[in-house]
């Protein structure tokens, strides 16, 4: 993905979210514009922390039969403990993989943080190994920052 890529991405998503604060909403707006954008992305999707588990808010792709994750569980359990971003470029190969799709081959999860608390993540499957790169975390990281400020309030 080049720089103007990614800001052309940013750009729009911007566009989107300026004058929507419905949360669900703006969940809405940021899964379509990275769906329709993102020819690697093959599944997108939010999760939202409840407790401790993680549950599933608007995504495009085909349903997953993943609506509620522990945060013990998964790649998503992982990256929302860790709360760091997590590439998976082969997902076979990782023993915390829960499987979505038998089409996908590789995974990259986003946390969505406001300071030290989690929020939420991003989750988005690609059907082509290796999809996910430097340029991804970093796109995606902008938007997770976005969702922050967008979604916060609505715990508070
Ligand atoms: N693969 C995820 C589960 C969510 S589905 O991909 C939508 C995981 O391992 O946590």
């Amino acid at each position: 993905m080049t720089t103007e890529t990614q800001q052309a991405v940013l750009a729009e998503i911007d566009k989107a979210l300026s004058s929507e604060r419905d949360p669900t909403r703006v969940m809405e707006q940021v899964v379509a514009v990275l769906k329709r954008e993102m020819p690697a992305y093959t599944w997108v999707g939010i999760y939202l922390l409840e407790g401790d588990e993680l549950v599933l808010g608007p995504f495009l792709g085909k349903p997953s039969p993943h609506t509620r994750i522990p945060l013990a569980r998964g790649i998503c359990g992982a990256a929302a403990t860790e709360k760091q971003t997590i590439i998976v470029d082969d997902v076979h190969a990782d023993p915390r993989y829960l499987a979505c799709s038998l089409e996908t081959r590789s995974e990259i999860v986003v946390p969505i943080l406001s300071g030290a608390q989690v929020l939420g993540e991003i989750d988005i499957d690609s059907d082509r190994a290796a999809a996910f790169g430097a340029p991804d975390k970093s796109l995606l990281e902008a938007v997770a920052s976005r969702l922050a400020t967008k979604l916060k309030d609505r715990t508070s």
